[in-house]
């Protein structure tokens, strides 16, 4: 089910992915990402993004996100991510990858993204970005 957001709740996640963002390793690209997830159970957890010498070891900050709720214990089979925000340090446009779609889809198809396209703040789903995902 799609849970409905209140103002208080998505300007907790903008902060948490904006604080996020600050701390990105991406001395590579210099593309600074933040994200911060909301689980089923109300809690935020934030992730950056982290970049390596051998680039595809990159991990995006939605990944780091969802794998540091699952490691913290507060993302797991019984609960799901209600909502994600991300966002790039400067507010350059930036919306999840196709790797990220694939993971969150793992996690609530219907969760909220929350992003922003030239500066613009914008609300979409996981299943509008990832139709027909891959699930078992
Ligand atoms: N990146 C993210 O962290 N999230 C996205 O949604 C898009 C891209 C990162 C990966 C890489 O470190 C940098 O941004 C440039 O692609």
């Amino acid at each position: 089910m799609t849970t409905r957001l209140t103002s208080a709740i998505e300007q907790r996640l903008w902060t948490a992915a904006e604080a996020a963002a600050a701390r990105a390793y991406a001395p590579y690209s210099n593309f600074h990402v933040g994200a911060a997830v909301l689980t089923s159970e109300g809690e935020i957890v934030s992730g950056c993004n982290v970049e390596n010498a051998s680039y595809g070891l990159t991990n995006c900050a939605e990944r780091t996100a969802v794998y540091r709720a699952i490691a913290d214990g507060k993302l797991s089979r019984g609960v799901s991510i209600a909502a994600i925000a991300v966002v790039h340090r400067e507010h350059e446009s930036c919306t999840p990858c196709g790797a990220c779609r694939q993971v969150l889809s793992e996690f609530g198809l219907n969760a909220i993204v929350l992003y922003e396209v030239e500066g613009e703040r914008k609300q979409t789903t996981v299943s509008a970005l990832l139709p027909e995902s891959f699930q078992l």
